[in-house]
This record gives structure tokens, sequence and C-alpha cells, in this order.
């Protein structure tokens, strides 16, 4: 098949281009290099340098596709509260964007990256049938991708399937923006000998979610039934752990005893997620395979590797 990954020069989007191409199929990439890398677009696949929010770049990348797995996205809270404006344009408009397109070019399939964050507040165990409450702009503009989704194959036939990712971590993930996720976050400030902050008292959790996973729920989203048509679904590991736990598991495997800082909570930061995988299980046949440790492992050998390696070009907005 013909695969379109946008967003394929980051850390979720090249991962599944590199399966895909591994899989024999043929993968090209659209990327504006914003926050992903030219160095992680794996070998065999072709690269358009451009802008999902733009109309002519995003029609020339569907030409010919089967299948757009869409990772493309402006991809931190934190930031989203500093510049929502360039969130909403890049999720919720490049979303529209890349459905537009993939209509118009006869796409077989759109696989969206939500997450999470669309559940907000909401208590409990999370489930796709619950109310959405996003609590942060990044919140409410994948929740408008996701919505997007479900009313354009609802209104034109086109099929999606959305996937919910939580806090997905792994080999790949880059520690250089200000605004990395908390595994880049405290491995590279351990490796350079740095105090690690943690926000709030570090007993919030999350439902940490290691990249295979992810990349497989991706998989199986391509190939699902029309059953899985216009639908949102989890992808998680199903259990949650406190960030307190992420750090000590992770100076363990560091060999590191050194105490973190508590700092004051961060603005938008949700407190709890857990997910119910029980929607992907039964639509995709999909259910988290590694291991915590094991995961945790990889990760920490993946950052030893990285910090012997030359860094990248600097992407455009880290
Ligand atoms: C993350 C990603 O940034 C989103 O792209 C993704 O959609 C979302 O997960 C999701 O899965 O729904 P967030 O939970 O804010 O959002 O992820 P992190 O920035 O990695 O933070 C996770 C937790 O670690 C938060 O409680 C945060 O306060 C804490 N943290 C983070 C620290 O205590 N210290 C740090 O240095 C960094």
């Amino acid at each position: 098949m013909h695969i379109l990954v946008t967003g394929g020069a980051g850390f979720i989007g090249a991962a599944i281009a590199r399966t895909v191409l591994e899989q024999g199929h043929r993968v090209r990439i659209i990327d504006n290099l914003s926050s992903g890398f030219e160095a992680n677009v794996p070998p065999g696949a072709e690269l358009l340098r451009g802008d999902i929010r733009e109309e002519a770049a995003i029609e020339k990348a569907c030409t010919g596709i089967d299948v757009v797995f869409h990772q493309a996205a402006f991809k931190s809270v934190p930031k989203s509260l500093e510049d929502p404006v360039a969130a909403e344009t890049n999720n919720s408009l490049g979303t529209l964007r890349v459905l537009l397109a993939a209509r118009n070019r006869g796409v077989r399939r759109v696989v969206y990256a939500s997450s999470s964050s669309v559940y907000g507040d909401v208590e409990g165990l999370k489930t796709e049938t619950m109310p959405t409450n996003p609590i942060s702009p990044y919140g409410v503009t994948k929740l408008a991708g996701e919505q997007h989704c479900r009313v354009w194959t609802r209104v034109t036939g086109l099929s999606t399937v959305s996937l919910r990712y939580f806090n997905v971590f792994g080999p790949g993930q880059r520690p250089d923006s200000k605004y990395a996720a908390v595994f880049p976050a405290f491995i590279s400030r351990l490796q350079r000998g740095e105090q690690v902050e943690i926000y709030g008292d570090g007993q919030q959790t999350r439902d940490f979610t290691f990249i295979d996973d992810v990349v497989r729920a991706n998989l199986l989203a391509m190939s699902a039934s029309g059953e899985a048509d216009g639908q949102v679904m989890n992808v998680c590991a199903g259990s949650p752990r406190t960030v307190n736990l992420l750090y000590r598991t992770i100076s363990q495997v560091m060999g590191t005893s050194a105490e973190p800082s508590y700092v004051a909570p961060r603005v938008g930061d949700i407190l709890h997620s857990h997910g119910d995988i029980s929607k992907a299980r039964s639509l995709l046949g999909w259910g988290p395979q590694c291991p915590w440790e094991e995961s945790i492992v990889k990760t920490v050998e993946w950052f030893r590797r990285l910090e012997g390696s030359p860094k990248p070009a600097p992407s455009l907005s880290s």
C-alpha cells in the first residue's frame, strides 16, 4: 500500500513510518520540521517538507495514497497555553485540511492521533463513552480534530479511526525542547547530573504507554474492519503510575540516588489519567504487550546511545 505519515519526522510518526516500511509498504512523509527532525526520516521514505495547513502541500501529499497516519501536531500542553492559536491552527484546522485532501484524493482510511487530554478532569477510569472535558487549549484542539474525523466519516463516508494516546514514551522521544515530555526531561537531566523537577507532589498519575504498543495499535487500525469507522478508542497501558514512581524507576535503572525537587503544579495539567482498553481490544484486537520496567530499560538505553551521538539540526520551534 501507499502510506502517508503526517509528522513522520517526529517521535511517533517516524516509528510508524519505519514499521510500515519494514512491512513492505511505500511511505511518504509530510513534515514542516517544526518539532521533528529530518534525521528521523527512515531510509526509503519520501519526505515532503511542507505544512498540513497549506492546501496545495497536503493535496500533493495525499495524491496516490491509500492510508494516512495523521500524527502531525502541535503537541504540548504548556506550550498550548502560551500559543493557543498555533495549537488551534495546527491541530484543528490542520486535521480538517488532511481530511479534505484525503477525501479529494480517494484515500481509503485516515488514522488520527488523538489524545487522552480530551478527557481533562473527568474522574475515574476513562472510557470512550464518557463526556469529554478538556482543561487545556491542547486538549480542546485534539478533541476538535477527533470531531472533524467523526463528522467527516458521517457526511462523506471517508473512513477515519481516532486513537486516544495516553502519554507515549520510548526510544526516539527527544529531550531537546523546553517542552519535552516527562521521560526525556527526567532522563536527560539525570544524565547531565542536574536535579529533576517534579510539578506538584508527584502523586499525579499517567497511563504511560510504550511506543511499540502505539505503533501496533496504528497498524491494526489501518486494517480494522468497517466497524471501526468513525470510532475513537483509548490506546494506553491500562495501568496508571505516579510521577514519583516514574522518577524512582528511572533513577533505579540509571543507578542514581539523587533527590528530585518539588515545584509548583503546572497549570493545565490533569491530575489522574487511567484509560479503559476494552474498546481497542474488541474493535482492533489490540492490547498492550510491553512490560513497564523492560520498556524503561529500553528507553534509558536509547538515551545512553543518544548521549554519544551528534545532535541533529535544531528544529524550528524547540
Ligand atoms: C502529554 C503530552 O505532552 C501530550 O502530547 C499528550 O497528548 C498527552 O500527554 C496525553 O497523553 O494525553 P502531559 O500529561 O502534560 O501530556 O505529559 P508530560 O508533559 O510528559 O507530563 C506528564 C506528567 O509529568 C505531568 O503531571 C507533569 O506535570 C509531570 N512532569 C513533567 C514533571 O513533574 N516534571 C517534568 O519535568 C515534566
